[in-house]
């Protein structure tokens, strides 16, 4: 019998190697290819980066120039898949429609689905990075869209000249047809926000895109099944959920009573805490500045002000020091996503759509990979021995 260890949550367990991101979570470092990403936020671009992840270096002036060619040309989507999107309920959370409008995009793609193209077919590197190009290049239009049918507005068409980020915003809201152009200093908070959450090694959704994909299922699929587990409020959805703590705490005063609650495990600190970093997470200090860049443009969120007290409350008292509490990347990218008036439930959307770079990279390190055996855990059994069937009639 080979050494099973019991470990739930996989704490210790170690299920690949990767070369995309390294995370030191004593230290609070955090680098892609092994460039930190302090350096990345400051110096680069979201479609840089997603190049650099998914490839493996960063790119030359003409492969840069390629790259953003291919994903601008893919940011169409199928006139079916918009017209399904329009289906959903005036008031379905846009993660929802994320995920679903993703799985539903496999079917428009039979023939490069394994299941029907055969299990070969991503071994050829052109259709590998067509779908790259394609989940890629639409995220955004999905994205808006699903926050247009939200506020019960046509669904917005790409606008070939712009960048990624920009494109992004102006989908959303296209206020004066062509001309309008969203703020230059708005687009960089929200690509530096980008750049953030594109990568983040086997973090709940990432591990499943593995997970899914070890099974041979297509590209979509995975893609949509790994959003489902971004959704989730202790993983991408943290920022929604750290948003609603602070409203739900309202004012200054009703901090040491919620403190209280915590500490009582009636509550969660959302945005506080994190699987691997036991120190301060590198990726919180960057987006804590970016808060106040945004402010000078949009006014102060009133939030802020509960969100730094009860930082300094937390930071200050042994029950968080103890437990190696500290702010995560969720803790302010929520308040900045409410001055930059993104209803809460696009939050978790905004998340997704950078970390589709960082998946779409283990995608295709998981292909290259000779070790990509099917995921299957094993149990620890506790349920009953083994009994005979009862007829119905003889049941209590
Ligand atoms: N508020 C209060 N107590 C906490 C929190 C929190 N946010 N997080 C952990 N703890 C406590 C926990 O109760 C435990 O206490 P004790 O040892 O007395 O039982 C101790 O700290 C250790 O926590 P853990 O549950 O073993 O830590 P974990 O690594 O399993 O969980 C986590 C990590 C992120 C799921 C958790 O910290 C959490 O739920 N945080 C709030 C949600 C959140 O902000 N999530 C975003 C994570 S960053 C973005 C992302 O990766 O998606």
């Amino acid at each position: 019998q080979p050494l099973r260890v019991y470990d739930p949550g996989y704490m210790n367990t170690i299920c690949c190697t990767s070369k995309i991101s390294y995370i030191d979570g004593d230290k609070g470092i955090l680098e892609y290819r092994g460039i930190p990403i302090e350096e990345l936020a400051e110096k680069s671009t979201f479609v840089e980066v997603a190049y650099l992840l998914i490839n493996g270096e960063l790119p030359s002036k003409s492969q840069l120039q390629e790259w953003d060619e291919k994903l601008r040309k893919h940011t169409f989507i199928h006139t079916d898949a918009s017209q399904m999107m329009k289906s959903f309920r005036y008031d379905a959370h846009p993660m929802g429609m994320l995920i679903s409008t993703l799985a539903a995009i496999s079917t428009f793609h039979p023939e490069v689905n394994p299941a029907l193209a055969g299990e070969g077919v991503y071994k050829n590197q052109d259709i590998v990075n067509k779908q790259i190009y394609r989940i890629l290049g639409s995220l955004p239009t999905i994205a808006s869209n699903s926050f247009r049918n939200r506020i019960g507005r046509e669904h917005n068409m790409p606008h070939e000249n712009m960048s990624y980020v920009e494109n992004f915003l102006y989908m959303l809201d296209k206020l004066n047809e062509k001309e309008y152009k969203p703020h230059p200093k708005i687009t960089r908070a929200l690509e530096v926000l980008f750049i953030l959450h594109a990568e983040h090694e086997l973090n709940c959704s990432t591990a499943f895109v593995r997970h899914l994909s070890s099974s041979g299922v297509d590209i979509y699929t995975a893609i949509a099944g790994a959003a489902g587990a971004l959704y989730g409020p202790k993983h991408g959805g943290a920022n929604e959920a750290v948003l609603r703590m602070l409203e739900e705490i309202g004012d200054l005063k009703n901090i040491p009573q919620f403190i209280k609650d915590v500490k009582d495990r009636k509550k969660l600190l959302m945005g506080f805490g994190h699987r691997v970093y036991k120190n301060y997470d590198p990726r919180a200090k960057i987006v804590k500045q970016i808060a106040y860049q945004v402010f000078e443009i949009t006014g102060k969120e009133p939030l802020i002000e509960i969100a730094i007290e009860l930082e300094k409350i937390a930071l200050s008292d042994p029950y968080f020091i103890q437990r190696k509490l500290y702010p995560n990347v969720d803790f302010y990218s929520g308040v900045i996503y409410r001055a930059l008036g993104f209803p809460t439930d696009m939050f978790p959307v905004l998340f997704t759509i950078p970390r589709v770079a960082g998946w779409l990279a283990h995608w295709k390190e998981y292909l290259n990979d000779k070790e990509n055996n099917i995921v299957r855990p094993r149990q620890n059994y506790i349920g009953p021995e083994k009994r005979n069937y009862l007829p119905v009639e003889q049941r209590k």
